[in-house]
């Protein structure tokens, strides 16, 4: 892939980022109606239910994008890509592990609110992404480990991090899906009205945004490109 691909894919993924974080924070900030709870009205559990889909969306899903394509864009030696990468994957993680204790902390228990696909699925996504992000720590500080043994692990790596990014994006879909329901059928909020167009918008920037993360992240770096374009002329030549 050339340069300018590269700059292309990562430039629309960075638009993306900014409107998915745009639509969250009008939405949060604009329907505040909708986080309200029900009877007995409390302050404290309106600001859990309204930092549940921003933490989850700004923090967990954005960063993590951002922090996936560290290796694409920064300039630097590897160490300093790695720490950048597992830094910000480990700030991701801190605004998904907060962001799930919002909703067990307002919702007055762990086991009583484990009743959706959307629990379910945000709970294995969490759990796979902690995993992912202690072994990343792990090897981080085994550098001196057998370079064939880093190649052998590398590809798991790469697959189970884009798996987990994959896994947060559909979870949210599916948060976001649950709570437009709810307030469509309780809270009488229109179909086609502002805010369900607002949480169409959201979704539909989501689907958008997590295409060009794992576009940037499988294409082949430009230097990556000549040097195999290289080996395969050599090997060419060889025989
Ligand atoms: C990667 C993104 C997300 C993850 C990992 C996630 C995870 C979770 C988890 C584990 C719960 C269950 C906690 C409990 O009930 O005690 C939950 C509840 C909830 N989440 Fe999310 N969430 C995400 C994004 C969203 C978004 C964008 C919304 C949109 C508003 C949302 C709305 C809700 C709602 C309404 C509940 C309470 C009802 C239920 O348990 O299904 N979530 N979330």
């Amino acid at each position: 892939m050339s340069s300018s691909s590269t700059f292309i894919i990562l430039t629309f993924a960075r638009i993306s980022a900014a409107l998915v974080a745009l639509l969250v924070l009008t939405w949060a900030l604009t329907f505040k109606t909708s986080f309200t709870p029900h009877s007995p009205f409390s302050q404290q559990k309106f600001i859990y239910n309204v930092l549940h889909p921003l933490l989850m969306v700004i923090g967990f899903i954005i960063i993590s994008g951002e922090a996936i394509l560290v290796h694409r864009w920064m300039p630097g030696s590897r160490n300093v890509k790695k720490t950048v990468h597992l830094g910000m994957q480990g700030v991701a993680l801190s605004c998904g592990v907060f962001g799930i204790w919002t909703k067990f902390y307002g919702n007055n228990g762990i086991v009583a609110n484990f009743y959706s696909l959307h629990s379910w699925m945000g709970l294995f996504c969490v759990f796979l992404f902690t995993i992912q992000w202690i072994m990343g720590f792990l090897s981080f500080w085994h550098r001196g480990e057998a370079r064939r043994a880093r190649m052998t692990i590398l590809p798991w790596h790469v697959f189970v991090g884009l798996y987990t990014y994959g896994l947060a994006v559909v979870t949210a879909e599916t948060g976001l899906l649950e709570k437009l329901t709810f307030i469509q059928t309780t809270r009488n909020v229109s179909r086609h009205g502002s805010e369900s167009v607002l949480v169409n918008g959201l979704g539909l920037g989501l689907a958008l945004l997590s295409g060009a993360v794992i576009l940037g992240a499988i294409s082949p770096r430009p230097q990556q490109y000549v040097t195999s374009s290289a080996k395969l002329r050599y090997s060419n030549d060889k025989y």
